[in-house]
């Protein structure tokens, strides 16, 4: 932190009871929520290492783009409620704020607009590059190593002190992301590969490559783009979770952008993350009837069983997630415009809704949906497979992880990460030669 986050007088105390030796540490105020004790000093002056698996109370940087209460149920980028931006913005506006701090004025966004449509396409080798996946891979598998190789296709764009060079890269990210993830999916169904087209709105166009053949006219319906416009800022930037903590590390040392975001795309990939979405259709098929939801409360409350509810949960909300609200809604509008009146799998989830929030052990840990929890219901109904939910997650989420990684390098307290840990291993011993092993 730098000096001026540090209030002169405030200040916490850490006594070593076995040493006697006491040492005092700056706490530090951000703009909104709890103060932040600054410990950097804390093994310099008393031999000590923190000990914090999960970072349940370590906060690893600082940051100005999001901002959560999870007590409160309260998302903001840059200052804005994402009920706001979802209800009134568009990605590419909430995109612009997430990497820039502001919201773009009607220039600032036209030419926003324009930049990142006109590197939507990707090197035509990349097409290629795809061809050496089996095509039954899943297609996080796929993005991930496409992604991480397109340092190797853009390697103009990869010194990372440079801040146009970083610019640059973070464009092409954003932009590339919706061609390379619909191409992931055309692969998989063994279809052409459909190229974007620079007069469609971002989520529109990504609807295009993902639906159209050669073969037809595709008309994106303008419901399901908006709706899909609306899962994308839903999905923008959620602080300091796994996989942007994951890009902030890989970026730490000096990674190129590219490589970072794979990283990211990687940590996302897990069920109790991104992969969660998936999971949450798989457990509804599962348990396939309403009859059967007290069977699945039982098994997610037996400790005894690894089983959990996907898309109940979450290690920062001990409220509703805001994001989960809009995306019911959401689920509500896309399932009218597509004439879905009687979907069995949004009654299921409802009704699952319903008795979770009602139950005493969901009620007491604050197990509340998150936003996971609707968002592959929209998805199964506009016709994306399970497998590619979560490659829409990080579609979503890579101007986070950009901003993210960008914030971090023009950070004067910048360092490589590199956590301690609390040595549980053998203390020093002697080798034994391998004749004398027992
Ligand atoms: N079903 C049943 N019990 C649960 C669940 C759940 N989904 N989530 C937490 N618990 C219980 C857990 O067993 C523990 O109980 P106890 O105190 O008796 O031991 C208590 O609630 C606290 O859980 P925790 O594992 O200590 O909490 P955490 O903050 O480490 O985990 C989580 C957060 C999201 C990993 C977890 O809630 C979970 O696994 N949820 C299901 C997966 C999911 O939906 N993930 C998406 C998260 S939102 C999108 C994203 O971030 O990518």
């Amino acid at each position: 932190m730098t000096k001026d986050n540090a209030s002169p007088k405030e200040t916490v105390t850490l006594i070593n009871n076995s040493t006697g030796k006491s040492t005092e540490f700056p706490l530090l105020s951000g703009s909104v929520g709890p103060k932040v004790a600054d410990i950097r000093s804390l093994y310099a002056s008393q031999d000590i290492f923190t000990y914090d698996p999960g970072y349940m109370s370590t906060g690893s940087c600082k940051s100005a783009i999001t901002y959560i209460d999870g007590d409160a149920g309260v998302l903001l980028h840059r200052g804005y409620a994402i009920s706001d931006l979802a209800e009134h913005g568009d990605y590419l506006e909430v995109a612009y704020a997430i990497l820039k701090g502001e919201l773009p004025n009607t220039a600032q966004k036209a030419k926003f607009v324009k930049d990142i449509t006109n590197h939507s396409m990707v090197h035509e080798q990349i097409n290629f590059f795809f061809r050496g996946f089996r095509r039954d891979s899943h297609p996080m598998a796929v993005l991930c190593g496409v992604v991480g190789a397109m340092a190797a296709f853009y390697h103009d764009s990869i010194d990372i002190n440079d801040p146009h060079h970083r610019m640059i890269a973070s464009y092409r990210l954003i932009a590339k992301m919706p061609t390379v993830v619909a191409w992931t999916y055309k692969y998989a169904m063994g279809q052409p590969f459909i190229y974007p087209r620079n007069n469609l709105g971002y989520a529109e166009n990504f609807l295009h490559m993902m639906f159209a053949t050669p073969c037809e006219e595709y008309k994106v319906s303008p419901v399901l783009a908006r709706a899909m416009d609306r899962i994308l800022v839903l999905h923008a930037d959620h602080e300091q979770n796994a996989s942007t903590s994951t890009v902030r590390l890989a970026g730490s040392s000096g990674a190129n952008p590219f490589a970072c975001i794979a990283a990211g795309i990687a940590s996302l990939w897990g069920p109790a993350h991104g992969g969660a979405n998936e999971a949450v259709l798989a457990m509804l098929h599962e348990i396939g009837s309403v009859d059967r939801i007290p069977e699945y409360i039982a098994k997610a409350k037996d400790k005894d069983d690894p089983f959990r509810l996907m898309g109940f949960g979450h290690r920062v909300y001990k409220n509703y997630d805001p994001r989960a609200k809009i995306m019911q809604k959401t689920c509500h509008d896309v399932l009218n415009e597509l004439g879905v009146h009687d979907e069995p799998l949004l009654k299921l989830a409802m009704e699952l809704e319903r008795i979770a929030l009602s139950d005493p052990y969901f009620v007491e840990r604050k197990l509340f949906p998150n936003v996971d929890f609707y968002s592959g219901i929209i998805f199964r109904a506009m016709g994306i497979p399970t497998s590619m939910f979560t490659s829409l997650f990080a579609l979503a989420r890579t101007v986070g992880w950009i901003a993210q990684w960008n914030e971090m390098l023009t950070d004067p307290d910048q360092k490589i990460g590199r956590p301690r840990q609390l040595y549980v291993g053998a203390p020093p011993r002697d080798y034994v030669p391998l004749h004398k092993r027992a």
